[in-house]
């Protein structure tokens, strides 16, 4: 398939490219680089020995992105681009309503006026909100959001059914399909170390923290909160490898091939661990000490998120096979590779 990413020079997308690439798809990039840097698409061609068409453009231009739709025939979206920074997205809820949303409808525009209604969306286990099941299951209802960024992912995923739903009432002969991926926690990287997580500034999310306390470039983690009621007290996650998170798009172009109208699936293991797991399986998979202190809960933060994966298994023959002592491994060994992450270059 010819397939345009983006946000395709981001943590997942520079992943995702990999594995399609691998599978013989074509693919064209995206990026504003808000929050990249080109050098992840250089080591994404290093890595497959293919050239990656790019254009520096923001998608919420729509001139800069007639002009990626004329010049290539897509079957098919990708959609990555994106704020995520949780925290940010508070102070700066108008950038990311702008953004994110602003960004999704001009995409979505131009996909339509050039025949392409083909789309894959980046959704977020944080639609589900405090959850209403454990383990959540896609049919667990979509719940209150604690943040901005968690409503932009609510909204878009409403904002594309609707646009299915409005094809299939009026009769369209060539309807939007819509592939809605709800990310539980990704880490890790490629095993290569050549691409991995590339935060700005101190990192808000667990595993970047770990990897920059071990690396000696922060003192200590601060672990939030170990009265949850999960069994060593500390937050429980489902951590999935980013590589097996990048094949699920892959599968999930089968589902587009099948002319699914909307489909809704969990990206996840099924497995959840405490923060004081990953911090015992990074050090035992890597041989280094990593200091906590315990701290308050984190305003926002579930005791408890991890998914049912089987939809994706059942219906695209999807399911994680990497474990958590491979995520520890691989996210090390990319920090250690990178210390600076891109920047050093
Ligand atoms: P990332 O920030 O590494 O990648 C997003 C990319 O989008 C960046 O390269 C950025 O420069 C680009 N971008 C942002 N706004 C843009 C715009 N207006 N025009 C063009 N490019 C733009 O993030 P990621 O971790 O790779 O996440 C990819 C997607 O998955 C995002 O939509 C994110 O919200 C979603 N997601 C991520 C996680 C996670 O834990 N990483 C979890 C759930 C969902
Ligand atoms: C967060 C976001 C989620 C987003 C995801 C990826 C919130 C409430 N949720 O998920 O919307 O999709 O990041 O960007 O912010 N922890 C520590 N110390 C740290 C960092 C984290 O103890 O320094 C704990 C947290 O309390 C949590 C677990 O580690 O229990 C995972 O946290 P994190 O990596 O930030 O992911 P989420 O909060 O699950």
């Amino acid at each position: 398939m010819n397939i345009l990413l983006t946000g395709g020079a981001g943590y997942i997308g520079s992943h995702t490219l990999i594995e399609l690439i691998s599978e013989h798809h074509s693919v064209v990039v995206v990026d504003n680089l808000s929050n990249s840097n080109k050098e992840s698409l250089t080591r994404v061609e290093q890595i497959t020995g293919v050239k990656i068409p790019f254009y520096e453009a923001d998608i919420r231009d729509r001139d800069a992105l007639e002009v990626v739709f004329s010049a290539h025939n897509f079957d098919c979206c990708i959609h990555f681009a994106g704020l995520k920074a949780v925290g940010d997205s508070v102070t700066h809820p108008w950038e990311y309503y702008d953004n994110n949303i602003g960004g999704t409808l001009v995409l979505v525009d131009v996909m339509r006026k050039h025949g392409c209604k083909n789309i894959i969306f980046s959704s977020s286990a944080t639609v589900y909100g405090e959850p209403s099941m454990i383990p959540i299951t896609e049919e667990c209802p979509k719940g209150h959001c604690t943040n901005p960024y968690g409503w932009t992912k609510w909204m878009i995923e409403e904002i594309l059914t609707d646009l299915h739903t409005a094809d299939v009432k009026k009769d369209d002969s060539n309807p939007w399909n819509v592939v809605l991926l709800r990310y539980f926690n990704p880490i890790g990287a490629h095993k290569s170390g050549l691409i991995g997580e590339n935060p700005n500034g101190i990192p808000t999310n667990l595993m970047p923290y770990i990897t920059q306390v071990a690396v000696g470039k922060l003192d200590k983690l601060h672990v939030y909160g170990n009265d949850y009621n999960t069994p060593d007290g500390t937050g429980v996650r489902d951590y999935i490898h980013v590589v097996d998170l990048a094949r699920g798009h892959v599968k999930a172009l089968q589902a587009i091939e099948n002319n699914c109208g909307i489909a809704v699936y969990n990206l996840g293991t099924g497995k959840g661990y405490s923060v004081l797991d990953v911090v015992h399986a990074f050090e035992e998979a890597n041989s280094v000490q990593i200091p906590y202190v315990i701290e308050q809960r984190r305003p926002g933060d579930v005791g408890i998120c991890y998914s049912a994966s089987d939809k994706a298994f059942i219906e695209l023959g999807w399911k994680a096979h990497y474990d958590i002592v491979d995520m520890c491994r691989d996210s090390w060994k990319w920090q250690k590779m990178n210390p600076n992450g891109y920047e050093s270059l």
